[in-house]
């Protein structure tokens, strides 16, 4: 057991909102086929200026914020993205940097929409070890800027967007293995034989371009609730819990009929579901922080609960934390 306790949340949307109906406008598309095959109504979409570092930055301060510490406080910032600023430095550099937090562990972590997952059980690990006391976790997206805007299969099912949280190491007088808040457990899993069905066809090392998203929307969806079913049964099993006792999943959004059926094949009640597809599209890396904030600030997430993250993506890659808040 890591342990490592989530003090705090925040997350940040660029201000532009673009409905399925403006979508329809560009492309072959219409909001019904979009709100009846993925569930989302509406996408935020970065403008001029705003980037990944900048969603990432302004996350970040919203969850010190509400986590009540200074910047200073942060030595390790943990950034998960697939749409850096720059292909390097560290866009966690950056952030680190616009924070005024210059001197600790700073770096980002590449899993596609897993990212968070990826970047909350790392952070976890280092702060287990005390490699560092106190972690900024982020999952920031511009998806905006890799999408085919020509491509209806996949332009309608994304957005833009940041989500943290501040992640402290564990309590020794209060563990999460006996009741104290804190991670669980946590498990990621990645099959790079499965890296066509969802890419972007460009990069430094091979087209020297940014490149677009491709995806194969049918056969990801398949392996999707596949994979997140088992490593969903493998969180659980290590925890020793069982499904009943999770008060709320909040899954990567990419899909409600995805979230759906995975909730149903665990025998998870749909209303412990936190579902922000509808308003956020997909945003990557950054859905999982972003729709714990929204259920964190509407009052539905409580301290006590016992929450499942859960997230697959590009690779593919794929995992689930349990963290009692
Ligand atoms: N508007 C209208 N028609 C469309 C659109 C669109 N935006 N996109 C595709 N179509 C058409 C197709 O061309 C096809 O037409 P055809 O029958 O004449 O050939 C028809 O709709 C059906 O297409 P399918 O791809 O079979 O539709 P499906 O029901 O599988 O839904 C979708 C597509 C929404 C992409 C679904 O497969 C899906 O959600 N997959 C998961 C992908 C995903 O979420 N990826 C995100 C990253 S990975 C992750 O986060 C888990």
């Amino acid at each position: 057991m890591t342990g490592s306790r989530v003090l705090g949340s925040g997350s940040a949307l660029p201000s532009r909102v673009v409905t399925n109906a403006e979508l329809a406008a560009r492309v072959d598309t219409s909001d019904e086929w979009i709100v009846e095959r993925t569930g989302i109504r509406q996408r935020h979409i970065a403008g001029e200026g705003e980037t990944t570092s900048s969603l990432a930055t302004a996350a970040a301060r919203a969850a010190l914020d509400d986590a009540g510490i200074e910047a200073s406080d942060i030595d390790l910032i943990i950034l998960a993205t697939a749409t850096p600023d720059n292909t390097f430095p560290a866009s966690a550099t950056k952030v680190q940097h616009a924070l005024g937090c210059n001197g600790g562990i700073a770096f980002d972590v590449h899993a596609v929409c897993s990212g968070f997952l990826y970047a909350l059980t790392t952070a976890d690990s280092l702060l287990a070890t005390g490699s560092a006391s106190r972690a900024l976790v982020i999952g920031a997206e511009t998806f905006s800027r890799i999408l085919d805007w020509e491509d209806r299969t996949t332009c309608v099912l994304f957005g833009d967007g940041a989500g943290a949280v501040v992640l402290e190491a564990p309590d020794a007088a209060n563990p999460a293995s006996k009741g104290g808040p804190g991670v669980l457990a946590s498990r990621l899993h990645a099959d790079g034989a499965q890296h066509d069905l969802l890419f972007v066809d460009g990069g430094p090392s091979t087209t020297q371009t940014v490149g677009h998203l491709r995806m194969k929307g049918r056969e990801v969806f398949r392996h999707a609730v596949a994979n997140l079913s088992s490593v969903l049964y493998e969180v659980i099993e290590d925890a020793g819990i069982s499904a009943e006792d999770i008060d709320w999943i909040v899954p990567h959004q990419a899909n409600k009929r995805i979230l759906d059926a995975t909730a149903k094949k665990l025998g998870i009640a749909p209303e412990k579901v936190i579902v922000t597809v509808d308003s956020h599209a997909n945003t990557s890396a950054a859905s999982v922080p972003l729709a714990f904030d929204v259920a964190r600030r509407d009052g539905r997430i409580k301290s006590g609960d016992l929450v499942m993250f859960e997230a697959m993506g590009g690779g593919f890659t794929w995992g689930a934390s349990l963290v009692r808040i």
